[in-house]
């Protein structure tokens, strides 16, 4: 039978037979995994508690990449210590300096039909080169490693048909800005976007990556391009074109649900602060004074997107007051664009270059001014991620970015390029990559990896495992939240606060910090409690710190009218109950410290139906648990660290 690429790596990953019915469970084998430094300490120390000598994997690499601003010891700490353990279980390390971890893991690690599982949401990034990658927890990521297959709901699978051809000045910025204009920052919850038709054919790797990485902000479960000729050249650039497969969507497939969109049709777009769904034309948009520009991270920061923006900038100048800096997202494309000229042309210009790290993004400097408007090109303006509440970050590509760090206002590269705008559709990929993997290192054979001493600064707390939940749970609401809460308005990001994730009794105490800054000292006093969530609550990073931290200050359940779905999984792995409303209206009538009773919480745990009680106001509502059986098995055990180790103990792997 005719089959559809997602559904073709998919059957061939599967670990227990199944029909692969939309919506139900499916168990995969793992190729390979991805850890980055803010994450991964937790992810490390789960898998050191586990007790194997070796990750299970084919490919495991942690990156050192996020937060290379060495504050105070800690972060050097952890990444001593991210590159000790490494060298014990068997892991590549890419160490600070090689570039953001999907640029690296694309360009080095990348192989059309591979399954790749990453504790990092923009791990689709990778879905441009035919592979399926995933972004997932960092438990999750301990749990791949021990070869223990991942569990995953059965995606529907919609056919992205792309036909016509960007005009320059356009990048693929505008096609995922179309897609999140259209679907909205959570319609593709439970869903693969498979990217096919002549549009896509005609699209470089390079132009993939900022679709795929992107499709995260829609909620999907990932985006994934056919491994085709495009895929072959750029495998052929890294010097890798051996480990190249043709693979493709089979004439006359099935999809579950069919998008089309018309290349040609597109003009340079906007997402408006705060959701990056917030679309419009950038001829639209309300013109406002920038304040700063950042161009690059990891969604584009390839030579094709940092040599546009630096022929938009040639010749001209940043404008006074703006602050341009720019994120190149590999060494091997930094070295490209200096053999080409465009890292001159950036520097005449006024740009300041920045590490070769994800660094502002994740508000790891370069934090906007008061009030101030920033445009970038990363993926994310949630209120307060660029590391100043009061900014308003607007997202665009590469081309707009460089013009309207000339005009200091929102522009076009076609409005002050005029015809010349031509040319930069004249940039392609290059033919060969400068390929130096000397800041990656290469695993130890066992016996020395056994040798090998783990290296624990002060920095890194135990790992908090959670409680089993009781049968009776009575407890207050210590927080009761809006819509759209992201794991940045959880667990805040920054140079600081990312410095604190692998000691979670400090970072607990700035849990919400930015959204409601009394709550971590409620739920510390309150001692157990309940959080109450709106739409989509959860969206955003992958980052397990915004369920390990709740769980840490005593938070036993979040009821939500929905939930994001690595959250979700995260909630579960970290032993909080996520539940859903059965009827959204009852989130209008509770109230931040009501008192909240559940009776036969677990048995009501099994039937996936949790009925609570308010007692402040007096009338009880009924919830719905979303979850598979295994996740039911998980939040029963207490959490997916004394799930997996009792499996690990019935299967004979540990003792
Ligand atoms: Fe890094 Fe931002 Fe991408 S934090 S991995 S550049 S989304």
């Amino acid at each position: 039978m005719a089959q559809n690429l997602s559904r073709k790596i998919l059957a061939a990953h599967l670990a227990k037979p199944s029909d692969m019915v939309p919506g139900e469970e499916i168990y995969l084998k793992v190729d390979q995994t991805l850890t980055h430094d803010i994450n991964a300490v937790m992810t490390y120390l789960a898998f050191e508690h586990i007790g194997l000598d070796r990750t299970q994997v084919e490919t495991s690499v942690s990156y050192l990449d996020h937060n290379l601003l060495y504050l105070d010891h800690k972060t050097p700490d952890d990444h001593i210590y991210l590159q000790s353990v490494a060298k014990k279980y068997g892991v590549y390390v890419s160490r600070p300096g090689n570039g953001i971890c999907h640029a690296v893991q694309v360009a080095r690690f990348g192989a059309p039909g591979k399954l790749s599982m990453g504790g990092d949401s923009h791990t689709p990034h990778g879905g441009s080169v035919g592979m399926m990658c995933i972004g997932v927890g960092g438990m999750d990521i301990a749990t791949a490693m021990t070869g223990v297959p991942m569990r995953l709901k059965m995606p529907e699978i919609i056919k992205v048909n792309l036909i016509g051809k960007l005009r320059p000045g356009c990048n693929a910025k505008e096609v995922i800005l179309e897609m999140l204009r259209r679907n909205t920052v959570k319609g593709g919850l439970g869903k693969i976007y498979e990217y096919v038709g002549p549009g896509a054919a005609a699209l470089e790797v390079s132009d993939r990556v900022t679709i795929t990485n992107m499709g995260a902000e829609m909620g999907a479960t990932t985006s994934i391009f056919p491994a085709d000729d495009m895929v072959r050249r750029f495998m052929k650039a890294q010097g890798r074109e051996d480990e190249f497969t043709e693979l493709g969507p089979d004439e006359g497939c099935a999809y579950d649900g069919e998008i089309e969109i018309d290349l040609s049709r597109l003009e340079p777009l906007i997402a408006c602060p705060h959701q990056p769904d917030n679309v419009t034309t950038i001829r639209q948009v309300e013109k406002k004074k920038v304040q700063q520009v950042l161009i690059g991270g990891c969604t584009n920061g390839s030579y094709k997107d940092i040599a546009r923006a630096a022929m938009v900038l040639n010749g001209r100048h940043v404008h006074e007051d703006v602050s341009c800096t720019c994120a190149i997202s590999s060494k091997q494309i930094y070295k490209q664009l200096l053999r080409d000229g465009y890292i001159e042309m950036l520097i005449d210009a006024g740009v300041r270059l920045l590490e070769l790290a994800c660094g502002p993004c994740c508000a790891i400097g370069q934090s906007p001014a008061t009030e101030g408007v920033a445009v970038r090109t990363t993926n994310r303006n949630f209120k307060g991620r660029a590391g100043n509440p009061t900014a308003h970050v607007y997202l665009v590509s590469p081309e707009s970015a460089a013009a309207s760090a000339v005009t200091a206002t929102f522009s076009t590269a076609e409005e002050i390029m005029g015809e010349d705008v031509a040319k930069l559709g004249e940039i392609t990929e290059p033919d060969v990559y400068p390929v130096d993997d000397s800041q990656l290192i290469r695993p130890l054979p066992l016996e020395e990896a056994k040798k090998v001493e783990i290296v624990r600064g002060p920095n890194i707390a135990p790992l908090p495992v959670p409680d089993v939940p009781e049968q009776h749970l009575e407890c207050k609401v210590s927080l009761k939240t809006a819509d759209n809460i992201t794991t940045d308005d959880i667990t805040p990001a920054s140079a600081e606060f990312s410095s604190m994730r692998s000691n979670i009794p400090l970072m607990s105490r700035y849990c919400y910090h930015r959204y409601d800054p009394s709550f971590a000292a409620r739920a510390k006093e309150l001692g157990r409690s309940i959080i109450i969530g709106g739409d989509n609550y959860g969206q955003g990073s992958s980052r397990e710190h915004a369920a390990i931290n709740p769980m840490y200050l005593g938070v036993k359940a979040v009821i939500a009218k929905s939930m994001a779905r690595i959250h979700k999984g995260n909630l579960v792995n970290h032993g909080i109950i996520p539940m859903i409303f059965e009827d959204p209206a009852d989130y209008d009538r509770i109230y931040q410290m009501d008192d909240l009773e559940i009776e036969n919480l677990r048995d009501q745990i099994g039937k996936r139906k949790v009925v609570v009680r308010d007692n402040t106001r007096g009338f009880s509502f009924e919830t719905k648990l979303e979850l598979s059986d295994s996740e039911l098995e998980v939040i029963l055990c207490g959490g997916q660290l004394r799930y997996l180790k009792h499996e690990l103990e019935q299967m004979g792997v540990i003792k």
